[in-house]
C-alpha cells in the first residue's frame, strides 16, 4: 500500500482579523524557514474566506499550502453569502475542509458534504472530510454507526482521477476545543473503522488515495501519540494552530 507523508492542517476557524491572520501567517512562515523540518511533511493552513487572499500572498513560493474551511458545491448561482469551491481554487487553495462538525451543527447534511467532495475533486482540490461522533452519540453506543455513515454517505459515488487523494479527519466532536485528546488506542481503532467504510464506499478502489488524520485538542505534547500509529498520518489542529510557536512545535514533534 502506498503511504503518504504526514500532513498537518491548521484550522483557524473564525478566530482572526485580516491583520491578525497576516501576522500569524508571516510568523509561521519565518519559523518554518528557521527550523529544520522534514521536507516530506505537508503543511496546510486554512484561514477564513476573507483572509485567504492576503495569506495566499504570504505563502506564495513557500512549502506551506493553502486550504479553505468550507465551500459551496455549485460553481455559480443565487446563493447569498456562499463562496464556491471553484473560487477557492482560483484564489490558490489546494485543500478544502468539508463537513466539519461546526458546520454540521449548523445544518450541513451528509448529502451536502457529498456534493462538496465531488465538486472539490472536480476542481482538483483535495477534500479533508471531517467525521466524528458527538458525546450523546457516544453515550448511546452509536459512535461506530455514526462514523461509518458519515464516511459512506460523504463519499457515495465519488470517483477519483489519477493522482487525486482524499483525507479523512477523525474528530471526536466532544473533544474539539476541550484540551483533552482521546487516547491512541481509540484513535487507531477508529481509523480502522474509517478505512473499512472508505473501502465500502468506493467499492474497494482507490485505497492508496486515502490518508486518515486525527483532530481534537492536538498539541505539541500529544501529536506524536497519534502520528506514531501506522494508520494515522497527521493532524487537523484548531486552537493550537493560532500561535505560530505552538503550531510549528507540533510539526517538529511529529
Ligand atoms: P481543536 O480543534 O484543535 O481546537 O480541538 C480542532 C478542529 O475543530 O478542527
Amino acid at each position: 500500500m502506498k503511504q503518504f507523508n504526514n500532513i498537518v492542517v491548521a484550522n483557524w476557524k473564525m478566530q482572526l482579523s485580516v491583520a491578525e491572520a497576516k501576522e500569524l501567517a508571516k510568523s509561521i512562515k519565518e519559523l518554518i524557514n528557521q527550523n529544520h523540518i522534514d521536507s516530506k511533511i505537508e503543511i496546510v493552513v486554512c484561514p477564513d474566506f476573507v483572509d485567504l487572499t492576503e495569506v495566499a500572498k504570504i505563502f506564495k513560493d513557500t512549502r506551506i499550502a493553502l486550504g479553505a474551511q468550507d465551500g459551496h458545491y455549485e460553481d455559480v448561482g443565487q446563493f447569498t453569502g456562499e463562496i464556491s469551491i471553484k473560487e477557492l481554487k482560483d484564489l490558490g487553495c489546494e485543500y478544502v475542509i468539508l463537513g466539519h462538525s461546526e458546520r454540521r451543527a449548523l445544518g450541513e447534511t451528509d448529502g451536502m458534504v457529498n456534493k462538496k467532495v465531488k465538486t472539490a475533486l472536480k476542481h482538483n482540490l483535495t477534500p479533508i472530510l471531517c467525521v466524528g461522533e458527538t458525546f450523546e452519540e457516544r453515550k448511546e453506543g452509536n459512535k461506530g454507526i455514526v462514523i461509518m455513515h458519515e464516511v459512506y454517505e460523504g463519499l457515495k459515488d465519488v470517483t477519483l482521477k489519477k493522482g487525486q487523494r482524499i483525507i479523512i479527519a477523525y474528530e471526536p466532536v466532544w473533544v474539539i476545543g476541550s484540551g483533552q485528546a482521546i487516547n491512541a488506542a481509540e484513535a487507531t481503532d477508529t481509523a480502522s473503522l474509517i478505512r473499512q467504510s472508505y473501502v465500502d464506499a468506493l467499492n474497494g478502489q482507490h485505497l492508496s488515495a486515502l490518508s486518515i488524520i486525527y483532530g481534537g485538542s492536538v498539541d505539541p505534547s500529544n501529536i506524536r501519540q497519534f502520528t506514531s500509529l501506522n494508520n494515522i498520518k497527521g493532524a487537523l489542529v484548531g486552537g493550537a494552530s493560532l500561535k505560530s510557536n505552538t503550531f510549528v512545535e507540533i510539526i517538529k514533534n511529529i
